[in-house]
């Protein structure tokens, strides 16, 4: 049995739109071996497809179909703490978690640069996939073939703190909402702000960041698909933020944190119930330098395993 763990994902990170995405410390665990036929289980109670259209199942498949191997089938438990259709990265994390468990399987046929195109080939976007396969922060160049990637590692105690709404936002209808075409100078908006971004994340210009996560691409339009998403940022701004932005296509909504502000999510938590937003979940992580690794259930690894 291959036991894997993959980390959640935010994208984007403001202005880096379908280019940047990091891992964070909130992770699914998927279980996977070889059997006769498809047989698939949560073993933490979340509903998830148990016939061969399940995301991790098909995915392995289609590994299994392009590596030549024959296929008959895969025994697959998951445990889903990674919220779906939240702007988390929960479908990359299902696709990571087929591609490398297939490839684990078969003897590791595919080296990690084929890997990391396959699922952008998958996914459609290499700024979820690439950093729950790689962890860290990636910046990525996808040319509708090939990825073109870096992976740095961030050695920071900032906090990322997400405020996970209640209700799911599809990527496509998040994407149906942008515009075909923007002006010259929102490109020169968006380009310089997503390098600024990483460099300051990098070099620890944690002032940069709020300036970073403002773009003319996405968030704009997508603000309007989620409800109070101009207050919470006000909010979290007004409590000492660094950065607030959309995390991938939403609706989640990501803040960044100074290690020393030691109430900020409470004060967010604070905030949310005095708006009727009980439902709405906040959530302390950190980034995730390791990215998919296998986890063997020996540690108590609290998401910062090595084994
Ligand atoms: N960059 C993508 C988007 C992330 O914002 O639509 C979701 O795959």
């Amino acid at each position: 049995m291959i036991n894997l763990r993959i980390p959640a994902t935010s994208a984007n990170l403001g202005a880096g739109f379908d280019a940047l995405g990091l891992a964070l410390s909130y992770y699914n665990y998927v279980n996977m071996e070889e059997s006769d036929g498809c047989h698939i289980r949560s073993l933490d109670g979340t509903e998830i497809p148990s016939d061969e259209s399940n995301l991790i199942y098909h995915t392995a498949k289609t590994v299994y179909d392009i590596c030549g191997k024959p296929f008959k089938g895969l025994t697959i438990e998951q445990t889903n703490n990674i919220p779906m259709a939240r702007g988390l990265g929960s479908s990359s994390a299902c696709i990571i978690a087929g591609l490398v468990g297939a490839n684990k399987l078969m003897g590791e046929p595919l080296s990690l640069d084929e890997t990391v195109d396959l699922s952008a080939q998958i996914e459609g976007h290499p700024d979820n996939t690439a950093p729950a396969l790689l962890g860290g922060i990636v910046t990525a160049v996808f040319d509708g073939k090939s990825v073109h990637w870096v992976k740095q590692e961030v050695f920071t105690t900032l906090k990322f703190i997400a405020v996970i709404p209640d209700f799911e936002l599809k990527t496509e209808k998040a994407r149906a909402c942008l515009p075909k075409e923007i002006a010259h100078s929102d490109a020169v908006y968006n380009l310089s702000r997503a390098a600024l971004f990483s460099a300051s994340l990098l070099t620890g210009k944690y002032e940069n960041l709020r300036t970073a996560v403002h773009d003319r691409l996405h968030q704009p339009y997508r603000m309007e698909l989620i409800p109070h998403a101009r207050d919470i940022f006000d909010i979290a701004y007004t409590n000492g933020a660094y950065g607030a932005y959309i995390s991938g296509a939403g609706p989640t909504l990501m803040t960044i944190v100074d290690s020393e502000n030691k109430f900020f999510g409470g004060k967010m938590r604070f905030a949310l119930d005095n708006m009727g937003l009980t439902g709405w979940e906040v959530k302390e992580l950190h980034i995730d330098n390791q990215g998919t690794c296998e986890c063997h259930g020996t540690c108590e690894c609290h998401g910062t395993c090595e084994c």
